[in-house]
């Protein structure tokens, strides 16, 4: 046998053991499912007064069923990588829903260059994947998941981990018409224990225009957020041009994270990914919660909700921290906002 045969035997065998450990590695790692985060979070949450469900960290609140200054401390330890996927969200942007078209992208992706399964599995999760809910040791645990990584995330940027930044990991940016996010918000904060839950629509619009949200101030989020969405390794991206250009949208999505897609794997992604299929696939998801993650998915709900005086409120707020810049521009105010 000549030497370059046996180099060749010798990778080879490598590989293929290398992929045995792998999945053998996976399929002996205790796994959850994503509804039994929520069903312990919300199991917590049912114990708890409604002014005990939100603590204070570097002045922005979070439910204390999902979040704690521990794993917020422990999460600098994260080592980011260029390949990582990242979405940027604030609550109720449409989150799910690009988790869903992600997970499936990586999983053609894995299937292409790696040839296995993929190991972001909706329904079986290594670790829950939004990047601030956990336990401290999930960050240690991280830096050892082979990539690529999908990392979801409703932080600030100056309150993610160094590493992001630094090591250029790709950050595809999503927001939604104010108007719109407002509306859906106060739909689920009513229909889920971990957060507190408000007496009425109007009670929960002072709230959110006096920064009580938890993750923060959904303006300062746009403002903050503004500062890097010209930058090279994010993509930002409206809830409004996904849902009337969802092809196009997959497209821009698969393009950026370096993912190519064939037109048939690019129908079904979007299919895949459409309100009514995901919708469906629901219960088996987002398990008791399936109605409150999965409830109009759609654009203008707001109308149904806004008095006169809080359209007025709301544009005023608008115009002050958000018209003009990238952002402001790409959400489209004067249509998607206005009467
Ligand atoms: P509505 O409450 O307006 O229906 P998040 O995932 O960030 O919590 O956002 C939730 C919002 O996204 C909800 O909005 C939900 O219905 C909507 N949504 C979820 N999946 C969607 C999809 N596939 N297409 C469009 N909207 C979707």
């Amino acid at each position: 046998m000549t030497k370059g045969l046996q180099l060749e035997l010798r990778n080879s065998f490598r590989k293929t053991f290398s992929t045995a450990c792998e999945r053998k590695r996976r399929m002996e790692k205790p796994r959850k499912k994503f509804t039994g985060f929520i069903d312990d979070a919300v199991a917590a949450a049912n114990k708890m007064d409604r002014d005990e469900l939100l603590f204070s960290y570097k002045g922005i609140l979070y439910p204390v069923t999902l979040c704690s200054p521990e794993v917020f401390r422990a999460m600098e330890s994260l080592e980011a990588r260029s390949d990582d996927i990242i979405l940027a969200a604030y609550p109720k942007s449409g989150t799910n829903w690009l988790a869903q078209i992600l997970n499936d992208l990586v999983a053609i992706f894995e299937k292409k260059t790696q040839n296995k399964e993929s190991s972001g599995n909706d329904e079986e999760l290594e670790e829950f994947p939004y990047l601030e809910i956990g336990d401290t040791g999930k960050y240690e645990r991280m830096n050892k998941l082979p990539s690529r990584r999908i990392m979801i995330t409703h932080l600030l940027p100056e309150n993610l981990p160094r590493s992001v930044f630094k090591n250029k990991a790709k950050i595809l940016l999503l927001i939604r018409n104010p108007k719109d996010l407002v509306t859906s918000f106060y739909h689920f904060t009513n229909g889920i224990a971990t957060l507190p839950s408000y007496e009425t629509w109007d009670d929960f619009f002072v709230a959110f225009m006096t920064k009580k949200m938890p993750w923060g101030c959904y303006f300062e989020y746009l403002s903050k957020w503004n500062k890097y969405a010209a930058d090279e390794n994010v993509m930002p991206m409206t809830y409004e041009e996904l849902k009337e250009n969802p092809v196009l949208g997959v497209k821009s999505i698969a393009a950026f994270f370096g993912i190519s897609l064939t037109e048939e794997e690019l129908q079904t992604v979007v299919e895949r990914s459409s309100f009514q299929s995901m919708k469906k696939n629901s219960e088996k998801t987002h398990g008791a919660y399936a109605n409150v993650f999965f409830r109009k998915g759609a654009i203008s709900d707001w109308k149904n909700l806004f008095s006169e005086d809080q359209n007025e409120k709301m544009d005023k707020a608008f115009e002050e921290h958000i018209r003009g810049t990238k952002l402001g521009t790409m959400l489209k105010y004067d249509v998607y906002c206005k009467a």
